[in-house]
């Protein structure tokens, strides 16, 4: 027997690269890799990159820079970027790191194993196409190993919205929606191997228009509702969303789908219509609010969650404080907020920037107002009742760790429960990250 080659997988950036990960360290499994948790040890190491923002894609090439070493030590190391930024700059990363023996884009990866063969043969391998053909079916040979309680599951891929700060159109490619039965075959596959929990990932995901068994468009919902009836899934979320794509339907089974968690991020980017408008986000803050009135109409304890972009360029301090308004009036149980990065090739990057330092100011403005809102609602658990979902032994001894429908992180003392069973959980404590809770 030979001993199997190790691979070591760093991810940066979303959900989806996470995902994509798995499916990446699969198809290696067939040319006898098996995963380590250290580059120490590694015969391929592959990074998994994300190109949102300036500084994940510079991360990337100091990485790369720490490992100059091991391959100096072991020549028969393999060094693979995947991702987004192998997507935007293809060749240019075998220029600036000439140890780069592989550079695959996310809509290549099934083409995986060929190349790391032709790296073994002492070839460079670079594929950064938008094949024809379905990656995800190419890469169906999956080992029907147990998993944890909760997954990711791509339904959908990359986006035609155009914002004009975002490189997702550029990296990912256009909108393509996986139909729906090769969706439900994955996701049995998934609860047959101990999943309880299924993310729905897409960038673009409630704008989902895969095709049906029949032949006809299913909407996200539609595809929410078939999954609802597979026997073993407890409970579905999905993200990321677009405020234009929450069509009624989606808004009505959040009220209806008693699977369907209530927890949604829809980001919003910012609160100023004259922002919004040169953003190319097609939406204005009032129509934003107004469907959250819509949604939480149908589901009053949704759990509101979104994305922030201060120091868009152009942006004023009043612009700004309609950003802060917004924010007030949502009242989010979590929100991400970014300063804004140039992205070489978006419209934005032509505009006027703001100065850093105004950035960094509002930054931390927002981020202090976020923070209060989150704690406030964390806060407001204490004396409720939860459902949770628990995945993994705390770090005290006898303690259980878990998400409540909300996606908050719950620990239980003692608890009398094990790993991918859900239970009601009385809240008795909030900290900063998560909340402590009894047994109900
Ligand atoms: N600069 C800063 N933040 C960005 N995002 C996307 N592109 C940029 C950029 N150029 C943020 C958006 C998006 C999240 C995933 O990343 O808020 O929703
Ligand atoms: Fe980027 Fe999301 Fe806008 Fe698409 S909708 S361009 S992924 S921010």
């Amino acid at each position: 027997m030979t001993t199997p080659k190790k691979l070591f997988i760093k991810t940066y950036g979303c959900q989806m690269n996470v995902y994509d990960s798995e499916r990446m360290a699969e198809a290696l499994g067939g040319q006898g890799y098996v995963e380590t948790q250290t580059p120490d040890d590694a015969d391929m190491i592959l990074l998994n990159t994300c190109h949102i923002r300036e500084k994940a894609a510079e991360k990337i090439y100091s990485e790369l820079g720490r490992y100059k070493g091991l391959k100096a030590d072991k020549p028969d190391l393999k060094i693979g970027v995947a991702g987004c930024v192998a997507q935007a700059e293809g060749q240019e990363i075998m220029r600036r790191q000439p140890m780069v023996d592989l550079v695959v884009g996310p809509q290549s990866y099934h083409r995986l194993p060929e190349m790391e063969a032709k790296t073994r043969a002492g070839e460079k391998a670079l594929d950064t196409d938008f094949p024809e053909e379905d990656k995800f079916e190419k890469l169906k040979s999956r080992p029907k190993a147990q998993r944890g309680p909760t997954a990711f599951l791509t339904v959908q891929e990359g986006c035609d919205k155009f914002c004009a700060f975002c490189v997702v159109p550029y990296t990912r490619g256009a909108e393509v929606s996986r139909p729906v039965d090769r969706i439900l075959t994955e996701a049995r596959d998934l609860v047959e191997r101990g999943v309880r929990e299924i993310t729905l990932l897409g960038q673009n995901v409630n704008a989902y228009h895969g095709a049906g068994p029949d032949g006809s468009e299913y909407t996200l919902a539609k595809l929410i509702w078939d999954l609802d009836k597979v026997d073993g899934l407890e409970r579905i979320r999905f993200t990321t969303s677009h405020p234009n794509d929450m069509t009624d339907d989606l808004i009505e089974a959040h009220g209806t789908c008693s699977k369907l968690m209530p927890y949604l991020h829809l980001p919003v980017q910012s609160g100023s219509d004259r922002i919004l408008k040169r953003m190319n986000r097609s939406h204005t803050a009032d129509s934003y609010l107004r469907l959250i009135e819509r949604i939480r109409a149908a589901r009053p304890d949704i759990l509101m969650s979104g994305d922030f972009i201060v120091g868009f360029p152009e942006e004023t301090e009043e612009d700004f404080q309609a950003t802060l308004d917004l924010v007030e009036e949502v009242n989010y149980g979590y929100a991400y907020s970014f300063k804004y990065s140039t992205r070489p090739g978006t419209p934005a990057a032509e505009r006027p920037q703001v100065d850093p330092a105004q950035a960094d100011d509002r930054l931390q403005r927002l981020q202090a107002l976020i923070t209060r809102q989150q704690r406030d609602i964390q806060n407001s658990m204490v004396g409720r009742t939860v459902s949770v979902l628990f995945e993994k032994p705390g770090r005290l001894p006898g303690q259980m760790g878990g998400k409540s429908e909300y996606l908050h992180a719950v620990h239980v003392a003692d608890a009398p429960v094990s790993v991918g069973e859900i239970a009601q959980v009385r809240i008795v404590d909030a900290a900063a990250n998560s909340l402590a809770g009894v047994i109900d």
